[in-house]
């Protein structure tokens, strides 16, 4: 339907698979595509939304009247998320971040004899939880959980430990769902306790019924 409930409201969005590199040809990365990302930009902009999307490398265009900013890492990701969380109303961190990083950088590309045995890694920020530290009570704030196996209770460990609103526990082990697939499946969690299972569907419907859910769980 035309609904513009989010008519007036500011919508940021994080997408996509970050990259570490470790020399400009090597990288540390995941299969993300940013398209679950991309339809919840779609959803938002067709409701009404001023968007602002914050992805990593992608291969599709940005839908016009979205304001899309492209990072590479997650330290990028976190400084553009950084700048743009205070005026946001609603924040959904769709991005799938990379753990670690390589702890060296090496402006040259490695050749192949003298690439490590092994790589000394370290941590990235955990971009979110340095957000939720931030959030002032009329905004909320929205992460995902991306799991093989028992989906839940993960996904309601990081909905406490990272002080979300609402989370989407999402199955990367069932066919046609999860990264890269146009399609998708999970449940909805949210901290008063709701939730709500979502059976496949395309991702911009997903992307719907999740501003559908978080928009009934507002008080
Ligand atoms: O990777 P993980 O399962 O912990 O991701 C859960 C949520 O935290 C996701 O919404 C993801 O975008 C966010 N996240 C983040 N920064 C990280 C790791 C995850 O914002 N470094």
């Amino acid at each position: 339907g035309g609904k513009r409930d989010l008519a007036g409201k500011r919508v940021l969005i994080s997408a996509g698979g970050t990259r570490e590199y470790l020399d400009p040809v090597r990288f540390i990365g995941n299969p993300s595509t940013g398209k679950m990302g991309l339809a919840l930009a779609q959803a938002a902009l067709h409701r009404g939304a001023n968007v602002t999307l914050v992805h990593g490398p992608a291969s599709w265009n940005v839908p016009l009247g979205v304001q899309a900013i492209p990072v590479v890492n997650a330290e990028e990701m976190q400084q553009v998320m950084g700048e743009y969380f205070t005026s946001a109303d609603i924040i959904v961190m769709s991005a799938a971040v990379a753990d670690v990083k390589p702890r060296d950088y090496s402006t040259e590309k490695l050749p192949k004899r003298s690439l490590p045995q092994s790589l000394p890694l370290e941590s990235v920020p955990d971009i979110v939880s340095q957000l939720a530290k931030l959030k002032q009570p009329h905004q909320q704030l929205i992460g995902f959980a991306a799991q093989s196996g028992d989906i839940i209770t993960p996904a309601l460990e990081k909905l406490q430990h990272k002080k979300l609103d609402a989370i989407v526990a999402n199955p990367i082990d069932k066919t046609d769902s999860g990264f890269g697939s146009d399609n998708n499946q999970a449940v909805f969690l949210d901290k008063q306790g709701r939730h709500r299972e979502i059976p496949p569907c395309s991702k911009l419907q997903m992307a719907h019924h999740l501003f559908d859910f978080v928009s009934n769980g507002k008080n």
